[in-house]
């Protein structure tokens, strides 16, 4: 039985005294019965590991380099992340995708460099409006996976996915139950061809303008294992309704 996650991703949000309150806001009231992690922006990590000890509010990054240590200039290892306390790292966020040309193959690296390090990868695949229009999401999707599942069963039996349609990501429109549901499944089969471990045991989020008011329906999808959550992980209040809707289902 997969337990639920819901992970915060904070994007390039926040200073010190935001960190300080949103955490100490999530941590004096954190449900039980499901994993909540936050992904906070890489300078607060040290600062927010401190709030976060002891608490079970779990620390993530946003992104990781695919080298370890050596001359890669703004980079950030996952050795690093791992000292600083994380135990999640996003790869592959649409936004790095397009932003930063990170391709397919190089998010795998990604996910590779943090599972050597003990971090757990959230390995984030989504469509775009004019691929979902085109009838390609889940050819779209499985592309995205192909190198990530290619790291053999060891590899991804220990990360997480999440599937985040781009054009519902900041939008406000979510993707409908039905149109997630079937996007997950599909991941799920894909899973099931690596290992039946994988099928079983690996978390596939879904994140894509979550809302409190959304949560509970996605949530209670047998193939949704929690959500990836953006603009509402800004909010204790309406990120902390989330993690009770994945309590609650
Ligand atoms: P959103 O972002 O919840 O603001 O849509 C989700 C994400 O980008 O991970």
């Amino acid at each position: 039985m997969r337990s639920k996650l819901v992970a915060g991703n904070w994007k390039m949000h926040g200073r010190r005294e935001m960190v300080a309150g949103l955490l100490s806001a999530l941590t004096s009231r954190l449900p039980q019965g499901v994993d909540v992690a936050v992904c906070v922006p890489s300078p607060y990590l040290d600062q927010a590991a401190d709030v976060l000890a002891g608490s079970g509010l779990l620390l993530g990054a946003q992104d990781v380099s695919e080298c370890d240590d050596g001359a890669y200039t703004g980079e950030v290892s996952a050795g690093m992340l791992r000292e600083l306390g994380c135990h999640y790292v996003i790869v592959g966020h649409s936004e790095r995708r397009l932003r930063h040309g990170e391709s397919s193959q190089r998010v795998a690296e990604k996910a590779a460099a943090a599972l050597r390090s003990g971090l757990v990868p959230i390995v984030c695949v989504g469509e775009t409006l004019a691929e979902r229009q085109a009838d390609r999401t889940e050819a779209v999707v499985a592309e995205q996976l192909a190198p990530v599942l290619a790291l053999g069963a060891a590899q991804v039996e220990r990360l997480v996915i999440a599937y985040e349609p781009v054009w519902a990501i900041g939008t406000g429109v979510s993707a409908t139950v039905e149109e997630a549901a079937q996007v997950h499944a599909a991941i799920r089969a894909a899973l099931a061809g690596v290992s039946p471990a994988a099928a079983d045991g690996v978390r596939v989020l879904y994140g894509g303008s979550v809302k409190p008011e959304t949560a509970a329906a996605l949530f209670a999808q047998k193939d949704i294992d929690g959500g990836l959550v953006g603009g509402a992980a800004l909010d204790a209040e309406a990120f902390l309704a989330i993690c009770n809707a994945a309590v609650a289902v």
